[in-house]
């Protein structure tokens, strides 16, 4: 493989990024410093290093997008720009896909991975990762909106999860946490409360927050205690694999 392609689809670099990396004399393969980012390399065999630090080539990515409005969240789309083109070219060949769904008009933290496993463990319902949104809506919420949320609102023939609701002191917006992701959530428990959502953010997934300074339509690659993060958020709560065991241990 190509090394600019290598440092590319690592997540680390676009291969113009990763040329630049290469002729400034940061990356060394097997501790010899490099000058062509065409260089062949072995992923599997060669150690390669960025300004001394070992480059891993890892199985799965777990790249972090500030998703910008106007995306949408899949890897294909006739009519709108997908999420995945915000990626440079040897990365969006990995195959990876939003985890989970936000609206067109929605921006914020959008996860996007190729381990299918781990994606469809974080986004089933079974499972109770938290999201966290920031919202603006009008006109101000009602005084029972907290409780109503927490409740867990009627939707339609559903009952939403019960959520918290962290309001603005002008109650013209804030922060709700979901574990669910029912289609427009946030924006129909708005509605329902008598209100419209002007804004929405996804701040946080999984533990995970949005980097207050990457700009929308940036990525970057989830650290190792992220990923980690991941792996644990997928816990069922409330439910240890013995404690659901429908037989007695033979005594
Ligand atoms: N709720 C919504 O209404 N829209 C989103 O994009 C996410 C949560």
């Amino acid at each position: 493989m190509r090394l600019d392609r290598f440092l590319s689809a690592c997540g680390l670099f676009s291969r113009r990024e990763a040329d630049a990396a290469v002729r400034t004399g940061r990356i060394a393969v097997n501790g010899e410093p490099v000058r062509s980012a065409a260089l062949h390399i072995d992923p599997d065999r060669d150690a390669v290093t960025l300004d001394g630090l070992p480059i891993l080539y890892r199985r799965f990515l777990y790249i972090l997008l500030n998703k910008p409005a106007g995306y949408i969240s899949a890897t294909e789309d006739g009519r709108f720009p997908c999420v995945t083109e915000l990626l440079p070219p040897d990365m969006q060949k990995r195959g990876l896909f939003p985890c989970g769904r936000l609206d067109r008009d929605t921006v914020g933290l959008m996860l996007l991975t190729d381990d299918g496993a781990l994606a469809h463990r974080l986004l089933s319902p079974k499972h109770h990762v938290e999201k966290v949104y920031a919202f603006s809506c009008t006109p101000a919420l009602p005084p029972s909106a907290e409780a109503e949320i927490l409740a867990g609102m009627p939707l339609g023939d559903e009952i939403c999860k019960p959520a918290a609701l962290l309001c603005t002191p002008d109650r013209c917006g804030g922060q709700i946490t979901l574990t669910e992701g029912k289609y427009h959530q946030i924006k129909r428990m708005i509605a329902a409360l008598g209100s419209r959502v002007t804004a929405l953010e996804r701040i946080a997934f999984a533990g995970i927050r949005l980097d207050a300074d990457l700009p929308r339509g940036a990525f970057r690659p989830c650290s190792d205690q992220e990923i980690e993060r991941l792996r644990a958020a997928d816990i069922e709560k409330g439910e240890i694999p013995w404690t659901s065991c429908k037989h007695s241990p033979r005594s």
